[in-house]
């Protein structure tokens, strides 16, 4: 089969190809179903998540050793299952996510970590659910118990978790302010509803949200989601109301942020560190309860996935580029077959 392998750590957007950390195996064998309730999926589509990028480079918190097959979330079709497969049939569509290895043709999982896709859904749309949607949702709903009426904060809202939590914001009932870069996030994410836009390329973050506040008589921001860090972080955290929320969920910016813990006692604020993935281990049942309502959601067109680059395994590297240079408004995606059928959808 082929798969996307990564030989070495380093930049996967090098030009250099006979130096990318990332290459493309035409031969690479197809995994065996292994144990009686594994099940083999034939990949669709694969997202391409932040820290997907980050761990090719080696600055993910979880470093796997060498060589491995990247990738987290995907959807397929089931194409072969164990003798005691109870849940799912070959010919199924489905959606999950791995710890790695999911940039390839096949993928071998236990059927407790797949999750059936609802007729009527976007199979591409499908694969780029759990990781993004699903850290959102965890966030806002688990977490803070976001409510109509609230006010949430999203920085870096164009990118794959900020444009989930901006959707699942308003699905929730909040007034949804949005920082982002550029013109053209900016014109999407007004059409996406959101109460207010910031274009961080031009704009002072904080007069702007503070000129929107006073206007709508609102006091201050009640939860903050923040995969950006650094100054915009410090920017932030001058707007919150008494009683906040912050979300940590990245640093996308590259630079950790400081939460004075003064502060957070003056006002009362609550910080929630989350790292969706571990929910796997902690929280099962949090996560698998969160995707199946997020698939619901989608069936019902609550949400929609927006995937503004699609690529082929052979592009991986300009797919991570799509990442490193801020250009994707919601997710980029590798799709595995139909390329030119769903390029012509967009
Ligand atoms: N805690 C968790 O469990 C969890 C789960 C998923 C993701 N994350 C983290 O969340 C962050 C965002 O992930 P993502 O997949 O949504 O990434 P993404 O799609 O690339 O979005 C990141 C956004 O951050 C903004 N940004 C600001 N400074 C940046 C910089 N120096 N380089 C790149 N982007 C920058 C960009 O918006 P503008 O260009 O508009 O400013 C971009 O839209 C990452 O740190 C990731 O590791 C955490």
């Amino acid at each position: 089969m082929e798969a996307v392998l990564c030989r070495k750590l380093g930049d996967p957007t090098t030009e250099d190809k006979s130096n990318s950390p990332i290459v493309l195996i035409k031969n690479h064998p197809i995994p065996q179903v292994d144990s009686p309730t594994a099940v083999r999926v034939r990949v669709k589509a694969t997202s391409l998540n932040f820290a997907n990028y980050l761990q090719i480079q080696g600055t993910y918190q979880e470093k796997p050793p060498l060589p491995f097959i990247p990738g987290s979330d995907y959807s397929g079709i089931v194409d072969a299952v164990g003798p005691n497969v109870s849940q799912f049939q070959v010919g199924d569509p489905v959606c999950s996510v791995a710890n790695l290895g999911s940039f390839a043709q096949f993928i071998v999982v236990d059927q407790s970590h797949l999750f059936r896709v609802p007729e009527g859904c976007d199979m591409v749309g499908a694969g780029a659910l759990p990781v993004a949607y699903g850290t959102s949702h965890v966030a806002l709903v688990h977490r803070a118990h976001l409510s109509s009426g609230q006010v949430l904060l999203v920085l870096g809202a164009a990118g794959g978790v900020g444009l989930a939590a901006v959707q699942i914001g308003k699905v929730c009932g909040a007034i949804v302010i949005a920082v982002a870069r550029g013109t053209d996030k900016l014109h999407f994410l007004k059409s996406m509803g959101v109460d207010h836009v910031v274009d961080l390329s031009h704009e002072n973050v904080t007069q702007s949200i503070k000129d929107f506040l006073k206007a709508r008589n609102l006091k201050g921001v009640d939860v903050l989601f923040d995969p950006v860090g650094g100054k915009l972080t410090k920017e932030a955290l001058r707007l919150l109301n008494w009683g906040a929320q912050i979300l940590v969920i990245g640093f996308a910016s590259g630079d950790v942020p400081l939460i004075p813990a003064n502060i957070a006692l003056v006002k009362n604020w609550t910080v929630h560190g989350l790292y969706w993935g571990s929910y796997r281990i902690h929280r099962p049942g949090v996560l698998e309860d969160s995707v199946r309502e997020l698939l619901s959601w989608m069936a019902r067109g609550f949400i929609t996935i927006h995937i503004s680059h699609t690529y082929s395994m052979s592009e991986a590297s300009q797919a991570f580029s799509a990442i490193k240079d801020r250009k994707a408004i919601g997710k980029v995606m590798i799709i595995l077959d139909d390329m030119t059928s769903v390029r012509s959808k967009l």
